[in-house]
């Protein structure tokens, strides 16, 4: 009763810049609101398992746009290391809600605080520190194109 997660909402230091970017993830901050709302009280199993299963399909969609981007504007190749960083956390975010997924359909469930903290977390903290980067990266990138454009 006492362990109610805060709710997630958008703010402006979340913004990359990056216009397809920042619109999936208000999708993404508004789908953690929505399910901190249906996992708060009583609610059936079946809630938390179709949330976490959408959540799934949309984050590796929403990784997949972030990878496209990364290519396009080569940030493996002048990035090295951010790049990677970047690809593991999608991916270890990716097995974890595959685990809590697994882990629902067996039956042993994590308690919905645990869950909705941890995609609240992962999701701010990864903004912040990981998607603001590439953003920063693709902006450059955009601005040098731009100025060879007019010259
Ligand atoms: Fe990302």
């Amino acid at each position: 009763m006492d362990s109610v997660t805060k709710k997630l909402f958008w703010r402006e230091e979340y913004m990359t810049g990056i216009a397809e970017i920042d619109d999936q993830h208000k999708i993404l901050v508004h789908a953690l609101n929505e399910a901190s709302e249906k996992l708060t009280g009583d609610f059936h199993l079946s809630t938390m398992e179709k949330i976490v299963n959408d959540l799934l399909s949309y984050a590796i969609y929403h990784f997949e746009t972030e990878e496209e981007l990364m290519e396009e504007y080569g940030y493996e190749m002048e990035s090295d290391e951010a790049y990677r960083t970047h690809l593991k956390q999608h991916r270890s975010f990716s097995s974890r809600v595959v685990e809590i997924h697994e882990g629902l359909k067996i039956g042993t469930p994590v308690p919905a605080v645990q869950l909705l903290d941890f995609l609240n977390q992962w999701l701010v903290n990864h903004i912040l520190n990981t998607d603001k980067k590439l953003g920063a990266h693709i902006l450059a990138k955009q601005q040098q194109a731009n100025q060879q454009q007019a010259e």
